[in-house]
Formats: structure tokens, C-alpha cells, sequence
């Protein structure tokens, strides 16, 4: 993925506006290092740093590290890919908000490397895509590539159902404490442009490979499909669909990977 910062920063900055209830679920402590996974432009790795926390950003977008550095100069980013990201030293938590719906070559390799880099007892609190999210707008963009007689845009998301995503936390060696699942219809006050401007910003990838003489009328046709469920006289509105979680790394260390299971007791 290859967002436009200006694009992604400025139109959409509803995605970190987003981002208190989640800061207020993982309470940062005075001088607790939280690590920020897709961390993007830094914005909420600004306010856990408000609220006396001693953050670290980590993305995978160089062109949105820079710009993050640019934005917070005083406060520490790394380019890094939440596969396979490392840190020295162990950490309090880590929260991730709308960004791990992104990472979806491997699940389990994320999971697994924020178990890795966070110390017994630390907390892993994230907000992000769950199952039928932005159902409407992917419909109407799948009808839309269908019917110009494009291949069916590949989808870059993975968006988990709350039962699947706690089955792969507690697997991994957390136990969960807080999992919501819920409707978050979401004003495009910024993106005028309704389903077209989603598109454009969000499966920006997709749309590479649409020949650029399309574009205008395959996007003008996005617009037309979803407009019966997502346009009001207000102008329109997402139909985004969150999992928030808060999680706890367990004591111990590494988590049990299956093997013989004892006999049971008395109860
Ligand atoms: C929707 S943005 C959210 C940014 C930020 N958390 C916010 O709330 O404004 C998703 C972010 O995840 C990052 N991302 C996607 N895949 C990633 C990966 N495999 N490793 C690290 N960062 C990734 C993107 O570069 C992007 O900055």
C-alpha cells in the first residue's frame, strides 16, 4: 500500500480523531513505553506522548515515517513492518488503531511479534476493521469492476470476525479482557466525494490497475451503486464495522504450541 500522506493525513484524519476511546482504554501510565503499530502520520502517537506516555511509532510506509517525523520531531518512529518488527528491550503495551485490518499477509506473525515485544503482563489494545466492515462500499466497488468487465478487485484487507480474531489472541498466548464489535457509521466530511473519494484513498492499489480512460466512469458508477445505502441528504457515510480489543500478554513464556495435555485431576 502507497497512500498519498497528503491525502491520507489531511481528507481522512477521521481514522485519528478516532483514536481517544482507544487511548482511554489502554490508560497510559506516566513514562510507560507504548510501542504505536501503524503508526501512519504519528497523530495518536502525539496524544499517548499528551497524556504522559513515552511512545514509539512504528510504520511500514516510509513516506509516512518521514512525514510523521516531520509532524513530532521530538518523538521516536521506526520504519518496520509489524511482521517481523524486533525491539531491544520489552514494552508495556502496544495499541494499534484502524491499522491491523492492514496487515493481512499473516495474522498470526503480528499477533505473534507484538506478544514478542511486549513483557509479561503487558497490554495489547487495538481498534480495527471487523467482519462486514465497509460491506456497502466493497459491494458496490466489486458491482462496479463486474460490470466494466475488470478481474474483481483483490481486496488488501482482512477483516476478522470477533470470535476468530479472540480465538488467534488467546492462541497466541494473551488473554482477552474487552472485545467489542460494533457499527461505527462514519461521516465523510471530508471526502465529498462519497464512495469515489473512499476508493480513491482506500483501495488506491485496485485502482493502479484500472486502465486511467476508465477511472472517471467506473468511479462515477461506484458512487451510483452506493448511493441508495450510504448517501443522506447530510452528504455520506461510511458503513464502518470496528472490533476493539484489550488484551494482556500472559505470565510466562512462549505460548503452548499443543503437545501432550495432562491428565486431569479432581475437580
Ligand atoms: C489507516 S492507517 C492508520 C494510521 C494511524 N494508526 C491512525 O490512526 O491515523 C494504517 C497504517 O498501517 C500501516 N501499515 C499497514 N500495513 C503495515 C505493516 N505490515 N507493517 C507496519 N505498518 C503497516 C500503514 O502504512 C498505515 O500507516
Amino acid at each position: 500500500m502507497n497512500w498519498s500522506v497528503a491525502t491520507y493525513d489531511s481528507a481522512f484524519g477521521y481514522v485519528s480523531a478516532h483514536g481517544a476511546p482507544l487511548i482511554d482504554l489502554l490508560d497510559p501510565q506516566p513514562g510507560e513505553r507504548v510501542i504505536d503499530l501503524g503508526c501512519g502520520a504519528g497523530l495518536l502517537t502525539a496524544e499517548l506522548n499528551a497524556r504522559g506516555a513515552d511512545p514509539l511509532g512504528i510504520d511500514g510506509n516510509p513516506l509516512l515515517i518521514a512525514q510523521a517525523t516531520v509532524n513530532f520531531p521530538e518523538l521516536s518512529f521506526a520504519l518496520g513492518d509489524a511482521h517481523d518488527f524486533t525491539v531491544s528491550d520489552p514494552y508495556d503495551a502496544v495499541i494499534s488503531m484502524s491499522a491491523l485490518h492492514w496487515m493481512a499477509r499473516d495474522p498470526d506473525a503480528v499477533i505473534a511479534q507484538v506478544y514478542s515485544a511486549l513483557r509479561p503482563g503487558g497490554r495489547f489494545v487495538a481498534e480495527m476493521g471487523g467482519a462486514g466492515n465497509c460491506a456497502e462500499l466493497i459491494a458496490a466497488m466489486q458491482t462496479a469492476w463486474r460490470e466494466f468487465g475488470l478481474t474483481e478487485p483483490e481486496l488488501p484487507w482482512y477483516f476478522p470476525t470477533p470470535a476468530g480474531y479472540a480465538a488467534r489472541l488467546e492462541e497466541a498466548g494473551f488473554t482477552v479482557r474487552i472485545l467489542e464489535y460494533f457499527d461505527r457509521p462514519t461521516r465523510m466530511t471530508e471526502g465529498p466525494g462519497g464512495a469515489a473519494d473512499w476508493v480513491r484513498v482506500f483501495a488506491a492499489e485496485p485502482l493502479r490497475e484500472v486502465p486511467a480512460e476508465l477511472a472517471p466512469a467506473l468511479l462515477a458508477r461506484v458512487n451510483d451503486l452506493a448511493a441508495p445505502a450510504l448517501r443522506r441528504e447530510s452528504g455520506w457515510v461510511a458503513d464502518y464495522v470496528r472490533l476493539r480489543f484489550a488484551a494482556v500478554r500472559k505470565a510466562g513464556g512462549a505460548p503452548p504450541q499443543g503437545g501432550p495435555v495432562p491428565a486431569l485431576g479432581p475437580l
